[in-house]
C-alpha cells in the first residue's frame, strides 16, 4: 500500500489520495468541465506518481494527478472539480491535499500549469507565478521534425 494513502472526510464529500479511479469515470469528469477525451487512460493513471480524489455519494467529482519526479520536480496537472460543486472549496481541499503529500516526498520543488481564467484559485496556494507553456498533442503531431546532427532518421526536410 502506498504510505501516502489516505481518506478523508469533509462536508460529505470524500477525499482520498490513490484510491481507485476507472478510465471512464475521469473521461466522465473531463467530459463535464469540456476537456477532451481521448487518450489512454489506463495508462495515464498508473503513471501517476500519486493522484487526489473527491467522491460524493461514490460518484468522482473531483480529481488531480501528480506526476514527475519525486527527487526532482512534481507537476500537479488536470485538477478538476465537476461543475454542480465547484466554488464549494472542493478544489481548494484537493490542492491541499496533494501539497501536504508533495511535501512528504521532499521534492526540488511543486509546478502547476493553468490558464489565465484560474489565476485566482491558483495563486492563493503560494506559487511563484511565471510563464510557462503547453503543446496539445495535435500541435506536437504537426510540427515538422528539424533533425539535429547525428539524429539516426536524418531529420525529415
Ligand atoms: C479551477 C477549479 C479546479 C476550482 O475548483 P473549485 O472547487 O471550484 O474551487 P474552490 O471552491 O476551492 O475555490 C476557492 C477559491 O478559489 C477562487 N476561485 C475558484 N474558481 C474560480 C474561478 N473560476 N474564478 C475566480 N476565482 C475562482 C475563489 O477565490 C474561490 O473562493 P470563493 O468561492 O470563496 O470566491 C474548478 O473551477 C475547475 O475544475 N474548473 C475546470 C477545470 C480547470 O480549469 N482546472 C484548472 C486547470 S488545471
Amino acid at each position: 500500500m502506498n504510505p501516502l494513502q489516505r481518506t478523508d472526510r469533509c462536508n460529505e464529500i470524500v477525499f482520498g489520495i490513490d484510491l481507485p479511479v476507472s478510465p471512464e469515470e475521469l473521461a466522465s469528469l473531463r467530459r463535464s468541465v469540456g476537456w477532451p477525451v481521448e487518450g489512454d487512460y489506463e495508462r495515464l493513471l498508473d503513471e501517476n506518481v500519486f493522484s487526489v480524489s473527491a467522491r460524493l455519494d461514490g460518484r468522482l467529482v473531483g480529481f488531480l494527478q501528480v506526476v514527475g519526479s519525486p527527487h526532482g520536480d512534481l507537476l500537479i496537472h488536470d485538477v478538476c472539480v465537476h461543475p454542480q460543486v465547484q466554488r464549494r472549496g472542493v478544489g481548494t481541499r484537493l490542492m491541499e491535499i496533494a501539497l501536504d503529500a508533495c511535501q512528504r516526498w521532499n521534492p526540488r520543488g511543486v509546478n502547476v500549469l493553468f490558464e489565465e481564467k484560474n489565476r485566482p484559485f491558483f495563486e492563493r496556494f503560494g506559487f511563484r507565478i511565471m510563464l510557462g507553456g503547453y503543446m496539445d498533442s495535435m500541435t506536437l503531431l504537426s510540427r515538422r521534425p528539424k533533425g539535429f546532427p547525428g539524429d539516426p532518421s536524418g531529420g525529415i526536410k
